[in-house]
C-alpha cells in the first residue's frame, strides 16, 4: 500500500491526490483521503479501484479545502477491494481518521475486545479495528500522540499507521514496524510518505526513521520518539533523484520509459566505481573483514530481483571461488539453514522493503550471518537492517514489473564478486581488466539492443496477440533469463509462460511442444563454448521437429540458427557472463509488446503490487 500525509499551509487534498499518484504503484485497488477543513471539520472519500475513480469522485462532488491530511492507496490483504474496506477509516464519531499499511496479526482478538465494549465496526479490515482501538484511547487521554503511543504498542505484526484527529488540526502522527515510512522535510509544511515519491516534488530532504518508532509533524517541526515517548536520532538524506525522474514524460507507459534506460541504470550502476581496471567501491571501505572469513555466499530475494541473484551467482564463484546458493527469500527463513558468521547473506531488493526478503535478512542476522543488502532505494528498511550496502543507481522504478532495476542488480552483483574477489586475493589483475573492460561496454550494446530490434519486436509480438503460452529456454547465465523472460510475460499479459533449462527439455518440459508452440531460445555464444552453443542449437532443432515456432535470441553473425528459427533476434558481441545484461532487453520489450497488443496496462498489472509488505 502507499501512504501520505501532509500538514502546511497548502490545500492538502492537492498534495495528497499527487502524492498517492505517485505512489499508485504500490497498489491500486482502492484509494482514499481525510482532510481536516478550515472549519475544523474532518472530511473523508474513498473509493474502490484505480486512483482515477476517486479523482473523478472528488471532482463531482469536492471535499472542503484543508491543511492536514492523509492518503492512500491500497493494496487489498483483509477484505477486498469495496468502498468500505478502502482507506482512511474513521472512528470517535468520525472525528479521528486512520491509514494503514501491513497486516495487524493479534486484530481478531482486539476486535473482540472492542466489541464487548460495546464498539461496532463498518469493515473487514484489520485497520477499523486500530481505529476504533484509538478512537477508545483518545477518549481516555484527549491527546492524540498519547493515545497513538498507547495504540501501537498493543499491536502485533507490521505496519505502518498514521492518523489524525478533527480536535487537533494540524498534526498528522505515523508509526512503523517492519513497513516503510520516510518524512520529507519542507518550509512551513512536513510530509511523511510510504517512500520519497510521494513528496519528492515539494522537498528533497528527508529523514529515514526506524523501527518501532513514532513521527509527530507539524508546520512548524517534526518530533520522533521510540514507542515509549523517548527521543530518538534520525538520519536525514538528501533524495537524489528530481520530481521528474518518477515522471512518465513522453512515453507511452513507465515501463516503455523504463526499458528506454536500462543503458543508463547500468552505468550509473557502475559510475565512481571503476578505476584503471579494477572495482572499488566506495560504500564497502573498510569492511574487508565482512568478505575475508567466510566460506560460503547465500543470496536471497523474490521475482526479478532472485533471478538477477541467479544470474550474479555465475559471477561470484567465478571470481571470489566462494560457493554461492541463490534461494527464494521465503523459502530460505522458514526452513532449518546451516549459516553462521563465516556466511555472508547477499540480498537484493529494488523496493528494500519486499517483506519477504525484509524477514530473511532479520532471520539470517539471528543466526549470526553476515548481512549485505543490493538495493534500489534510499532509507529504505532492508538496507538499513544490513551490515553493508550496495545500491543500484537505476533511478525510480514506477512500473510494477521490474526491468531497469534488473540490470542493474546483475550490475551491481558482478561488482560485488569483483570487489569481494579482489579483497580475498581469488581475483588476477588480468581478468579484473577484462571484466571491468566488459562492464564499461555493456550500456552502448544495450542501446545497439534498443536501437536495431525494438520496433522488429514489437512488430512481430503484435502478430504475436492472441497467443496463449509462450516457453523460454536458457543454459548457463541464459537459464535464469528464459525465467525472467517467462515472469516478464505472466506478469503484464497474464499467458501462460514458464522458463527451462534448456537441458531439461527432454526430461519432461518438450512434451508441451505441439505445432505452433512460441519458445524462445537464449544461444549462447559459439565463441566461448563451442559444445554449450551446439547443444542449444540441438535443442532448437529437437523443438522444431515438433512444429515449435522458434524465436531465438543470439549474438551477431551466428549464423547456425538461422535455418531453425522463425526470428532471430541480435545481440552485440559480449564476454560469456555479460551476455545476460544484453539478452534480456529483446524479452523485456517482447512482454511489453505483446501486453500492449493485448490493450493491457503494462505498468499496473492486475493482482501485482510493485512492493509487497506483507508476507
Ligand atoms: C513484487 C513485484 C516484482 C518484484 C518483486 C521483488 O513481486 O511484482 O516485480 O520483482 O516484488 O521486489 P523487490 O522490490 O524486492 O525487488
Amino acid at each position: 500500500c502507499g501512504i501520505v500525509g501532509y500538514v502546511g499551509p497548502r490545500d492538502s487534498q492537492a498534495v495528497l491526490l499527487s502524492g498517492l499518484a505517485r505512489l499508485e504503484y504500490r497498489g491500486y485497488d482502492s484509494a482514499g483521503i481525510a482532510v481536516i477543513d478550515g472549519a475544523g471539520e474532518l472530511g473523508m472519500r474513498k473509493r474502490a479501484g484505480k486512483l482515477q475513480v476517486l479523482r473523478d469522485d472528488l471532482a463531482a462532488s469536492p471535499l472542503a479545502d484543508g491543511t492536514t491530511g492523509i492518503g492512500h492507496t491500497r493494496w487489498a490483504t483483509h477484505g477486498g477491494p469495496t468502498d468500505a474496506n478502502a482507506h482512511p477509516h474513521l472512528a470517535d464519531d468520525d472525528k479521528l481518521a486512520v491509514i494503514h499499511n501491513g497486516i495487524i496479526e493479534n486484530f481478531a482478538e482486539l476486535k473482540d475486545e472492542l466489541a464487548a465494549d460495546g464498539f461496532t465496526f463498518r469493515s473487514e479490515t484489520d485497520t477499523e479495528v486500530a481505529a476504533v482501538l484509538l478512537g477508545r484511547e483518545y477518549a481516555a487521554s484527549g491527546d492524540l500522540i498519547t493515545a497513538f503511543r498507547a495504540v501501537v504498542k498493543r499491536l502485533e505484526g507490521a505496519f505502518t499507521l498514521l492518523a489524525m484527529h478533527r480536535d487537533q488540526p494540524g498534526l498528522v502522527v505515523g508509526a512503523r514496524r517492519n513497513s516503510p515510512l520516510v518524512i520529507g522535510l519542507g518550509e512551513g509544511e512536513n510530509f511523511l510518505g510510504s517512500d520519497v515519491a510521494a513528496f519528492v516534488e515539494h522537498t528533497r530532504n528527508a529523514l529515514a526513521i526506524g523501527q518501532d518508532e513514532i513521527v509527530a509533524i507539524t508546520p512548524a517541526g517534526v518530533e520522533v520518539t521510540d514507542f515509549d515517548g523517548a527521543p530518538v536520532e534520525t538520519s536525514p538524506f538528501e533524495v537524489v533523484w528530481d520530481a521528474s525522474a518518477a515522471e512518465k514524460g513522453g512515453w507511452s507507459s513507465f515501463m516503455a520509459k523504463e526499458v528506454s534506460e536500462e543503458p543508463e541504470a547500468v552505468a550509473n550502476t557502475l559510475r565512481g566505481r571503476l578505476h584503471e581496471g579494477a572495482v572499488t567501491i566506495p560504500e564497502l571501505d573498510g569492511l574487508d573483514d565482512l568478505f575475508a572469513g567466510i566460506n560460503r555466499i547465500i543470496v536471497i530475494a523474490c521475482g526479478t530481483a532472485a533471478y538477477a541473484g541467479m544470474v550474479g551467482k555465475y559471477a561470484l564463484e567465478q571470481w571470489t571461488r566462494v560457493p554461492v546458493d541463490v534461494e527464494l527469500a521465503h523459502e530460505f527463513r522458514y526452513r532449518d539453514p546451516v549459516i553462521g558468521p563465516d556466511t555472508l547473506v547477499v540480498s537484493i531488493s529494488q523496493s528494500g522493503e519486499t517483506m519477504d526478503t525484509l524477514m530473511a535478512v532479520k532471520f539470517a542476522r539471528e543466526r549470526g550471518a553476515k548481512t549485505l543488502s543490493i538495493c534500489n532505494t534510499q532509507g529504505a528498511t532492508i538496507p538499513r537492517e544490513s551490515d553493508a550496502i550496495v545500491y543500484t543507481h537505476a533511478g525510480p522504478e514506477v512500473a510494477v514489473a521490474s526491468t531497469k532495476a534488473f540490470v542493474a542488480q546483475i550490475t551491481a552483483l558482478y561488482l560485488l564478486a569483483l570487489h569481494v574477489g579482489r579483497v580475498r586475493g581469488a581475483l588476477s589483475d588480468a581478468a579484473s581488466v577484462e571484466a571491468v573492460r566488459e562492464l564499461e561496454a555493456v550500456p552502448a550494446k544495450i542501446v545497439r539492443v534498443l536501437e536495431k530490434e525494438q520496433a522488429h519486436i514489437e512488430q512481430f509480438a503484435r502478430w504475436m496477440g492472441d497467443t496463449q503460452s509462450v516457453l523460454f529456454l536458457g543454459r548457463h547465465v541464459g537459464y535464469p533469463i528464459a525465467l525472467e523472460g517467462a515472469l516478464k510475460l505472466k506478469e503484464i499479459s497474464y499467458i501462460h509462460a514458464e522458463g527451462f533449462a534448456a537441458g531439461e527439455l527432454k526430461h519432461g518440459p518438450i512434451a508441451l511442444v505441439e505445432p505452433g508452440q512460441a519458445v524462445f531460445v537464449i544461444v549462447p555464444s559459439p565463441r566461448h563454448s563451442a559444445e554449450l552453443h551446439k547443444k542449444v542449437v540441438s535443442n532448437i532443432q529437437e523443438i522444431r521437429a515438433r512444429g515449435a515456432r522458434v524465436i531465438a535470441v543470439a549474438e551477431e553473425g551466428d549464423a547456425a540458427v538461422l535455418p531453425f528459427a522463425d526470428e532471430v533476434l541480435r545481440i552485440p558481441l559480449a564476454g560469456a557472463l555479460f551476455e545476460p545484461l544484453l539478452a534480456v532487453v529483446p524479452l523485456h520489450i517482447f512482454a511489453m509488446g505483446l501486453a500492449t497488443a493485448k490493450g493491457l496496462d503494462v505498468d499496473q498489472p492486475r493482482n501485482l503490487a510493485k512492493s509487497v509488505t506483507v508476507e
